[in-house]
């Protein structure tokens, strides 16, 4: 009796085909997943947005103190009423300098009056006062992520 040829795949040449694709399919998995990775940094760039500190710290009435990290002047108009402006430009975003007359970029010359006003230069707006707010802790918060019009004071007592 003759042995009859099978029609098709073997056993053995299916199995050879499976663990082939198998195998690209892990490939594929692993580089995309990889891929995937990279694609979300697991980093923030910048500085935060928001950034406390100790109501002890603040000026005293009449003067204001510069927080060069975070590029923000802090005002006290009275005992009870402090203000934060920004000290980045509205031209390009270079840190501006406290000057007796106000503010002045080192970059291009904007000018700004004591409350931010643009006086000169190619500034196209006013330097932004933040948002202050008290917060448990004896701290005050300050957001410069906001963007509130001049003279905009907070209490803090
Ligand atoms: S960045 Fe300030 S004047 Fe250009």
């Amino acid at each position: 009796m003759a042995k009859e040829k099978k029609e098709g795949k073997s056993r053995r040449e299916l199995i050879t085909i499976g663990s082939a694709f198998g195998l690209m399919g892990l490939a594929a998995a692993g580089t995309g997943g990889a891929i995937f990775k990279y694609m979300f940094p697991v980093v923030s760039y910048g500085t935060p947005q928001k950034f406390l500190i100790p109501v002890d710290d603040l000026p005293d009435v009449g003067d204001e103190l510069v927080f060069d990290d975070m590029k923000v002047v802090v005002r006290r108009h009275s005992e009870e009423k402090v203000a934060a402006i920004s000290l980045v430009c509205t031209h390009l975003g270079c840190t501006v300098n406290v000057v007796e007359t106000g503010f002045q970029c080192p970059c291009h010359g904007s000018q700004y009056d004591s409350d931010g006003l643009v006086v000169g230069g190619p500034a196209p707006k006013t330097l932004p006062w933040l948002e202050v707010k008290v917060v448990p802790g004896g701290q005050i918060e300050i957001d410069t992520g906001t963007s509130l019009p001049e003279n905009t004071f907070f209490e803090v007592a």
